[in-house]
């Protein structure tokens, strides 16, 4: 079942966790389904071939129940939901290749047919349990669940007691597996405090086996077990299979008609899979890696988790439907406009760690960094030609001092900087690093005072040095910025009439792009001036 190229790293393939459609989109989805976009952009920028692949989770409990409550189907219900996540990010500018929608008949096969393969081999077996369920989340809860009053908490909501027939898929086998495996690959989770805390888990925890079934009479919206009618996937089953089913595996065996699905060779194992904290332990730092065994992937071809932390109110309380402070990422899109949020979520947050969404500061970013900082100084660089030279830059003015090379420096060093921080999908370390030559063009700006050597005829050739290097430096920045702010980066290219060659890549980027006579395009405003809100 494991083609023989499984280690092709031709291709840089990330992929996020796959959004439930008992909900709409909140900011929680949106900051994930951006990180990875970025990143992407960022890969492709960097010359390499990516495939980003995201989508919904469209099964489970949770979606039947709320579809009865309308009285809708939950396959009528999960659509409406997935419309509502398509939409999003369409307007949030998320360019994924791949969308992983759970009902979708390909991935059907794919799970049935993992499901089979695993049952004929004996990783599958039929017992009865009875025990505390946990009906939000969908799980059988044990005495570890227990807070220090002995009761399980609010988190697990309504917890009733339950004997069920159900089938299981034997975990305990590979957990000395998994533990060894987690000690000789660190770089299996990032960033390596959660990788410290799966092995914390794995020291405490007792093997246990895996509940994958739901009996029909109680949960229908689920995948079929090819062995048992009577039986649906649980839910984790199900949706973690969408990393590989919609990467292409299996395809020549049980898809061979699908049509868009790549080729799994060049695609696994995954360089990201971005998730947050929440379901990082057991489903995919424990139950995935064991699925994957399970099936026969080889060490070599486990994925990567890059694990990323939680957007909570600016009071620091996490968001909740119940509290009433979900934030709606397209209410924030329309103010700030599809980049000022992008930025913001970008900027604010370090990639693992917590952060707060407050409006004043998604404001205070706005006004600073992008308007002011960027925004005033491309309208700089832009009218100060207009106004001295009729738009035209001369390239190779006869002049040069520090100033000017301080700048170039500063951009010929960017492209080292912003890699090493996405290196460890630091995008906030990157921007930073971009800002920092930003400001250095500010401050060169009133260093040199263009509008000073305007007025004096022997500083003419200094003048249009300083001209071209701000424009120079423009078009750097446009480059830097595309993978947070694509729209944004466009729009400075078009007023700085300039386009970058199709596939040009970090290994194109050199100072001096813009030609001698280069003319320059009108300078609009990038960062309108915010509507009271
Ligand atoms: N359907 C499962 C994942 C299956 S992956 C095989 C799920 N869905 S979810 O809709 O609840 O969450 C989707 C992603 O959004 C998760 O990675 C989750 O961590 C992330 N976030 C949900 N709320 C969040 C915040 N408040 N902040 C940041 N990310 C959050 O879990």
């Amino acid at each position: 079942m494991i083609p023989n190229s499984i280690m092709s790293q031709d291709t840089f393939f990330i992929t996020t966790a796959i959004d439930y459609t008992n909900s709409a989109p909140h900011i929680g989805h949106a900051y994930e389904k951006l990180l990875a976009d970025v990143i992407a952009r960022y890969q492709r920028s960097q010359g390499r071939p990516v495939y980003f692949l995201t989508g919904v989770d469209q099964h489970g409990q949770k979606v039947q129940q709320s579809a009865e409550r309308e009285e809708i189907t939950a396959q009528e219900f999960a659509d409406r939901n997935t419309a509502l996540f398509l939409e999003a990010w369409e307007t949030l500018g998320v360019r994924y290749d791949g969308w992983a929608a759970t009902t979708a008949p390909e991935h059907k096969a794919v799970v049935q047919a993992i499901l089979q393969k695993l049952y004929d081999e004996g990783q599958i077996y039929k017992a009865t349990h009875t025990g505390y369920y946990s009906v939000r989340q969908e799980q059988f809860l044990t005495d570890k669940e227990r807070n220090e009053e002995g009761e399980f908490g609010s988190e697990w909501g309504e917890v009733e007691e339950r004997t069920e027939e159900n089938y299981y898929f034997k975990l305990s086998d590979h957990i000395d597996w998994l533990k060894q495996f987690v000690a000789g690959h660190p770089e299996f989770v990032f960033p390596s405090f959660r990788g410290k805390e799966l092995v914390n888990a794995l020291e405490k925890s007792d093997a246990i086996d895996l509940c994958i079934t739901r009996p029909k009479s109680r949960l229908e919206w689920g995948i079929e077990i090819p062995f048992d009618t009577d039986f649906v996937t649980f839910v984790w089953f199900d949706a973690l299979i969408n990393y590989i089913s919609f990467a292409g595996y299996l395809k020549a065996e049980v898809n061979p008609e699908a049509s868009g699905l790549p080729d799994f060779e060049t695609l696994w194992p995954a360089n990201v899979h971005l998730i947050g904290k929440d379901i990082m332990i057991p489903a995919h730092a424990v139950y995935w890696p064991v699925m994957l065994h399970a099936i026969g992937f080889p060490d070599e071809a486990m994925p990567r988790l890059v694990v990323h932390g939680f957007w909570n109110d600016k009071r620091g309380a996490k968001l909740s439907k119940s509290e009433g402070n979900v934030i709606d990422p397209l209410s924030r899109s329309k103010r700030f406009g599809v980049d000022g949020l992008r930025y913001y979520l970008m900027a604010s947050i370090a990639t693992g760690r917590d952060a707060d969404f407050s409006d004043e500061r998604i404001e205070e970013a706005y006004s600073q960094d992008l308007a002011k900082n960027l925004g005033n100084l491309l309208n700089r660089s832009l009218n100060m030609p207009k106004r001295y030279r009729d738009r035209i830059l001369k390239k190779d003015a006869d002049y040069d001092d520090a100033l000017n090379r301080e700048i170039r420096e500063a951009f010929e060093a960017l492209p080292q900087a912003v890699a090493g921080a996405m290196e460890s999908y630091q995008v906030h370390a990157a921007l930073e690093e971009i800002w920092k030559c930003l400001t250095l063009c500010n401050q060169f700006v009133e260093q040199t005072a263009p509008w000073v050597l305007a007025k004096d005829e022997s500083q003419s050739a200094r003048l249009d040095a300083v001209l071209y290097h701000l424009a120079e430096a423009m078009v750097h920045t446009a480059f830097h910025i595309a993978p947070v702010m694509p729209e944004t980066s466009q729009r400075m290219l078009v007023q700085l009439n300039y386009t970058f060659p199709g596939g040009f890549c970090v290994a194109d980027l050199r100072w001096g792009m813009l030609p001698d006579g280069h003319e320059l395009g009108e300078g609009k405003p990038l960062f309108p001036r915010l509507e009271p809100s």
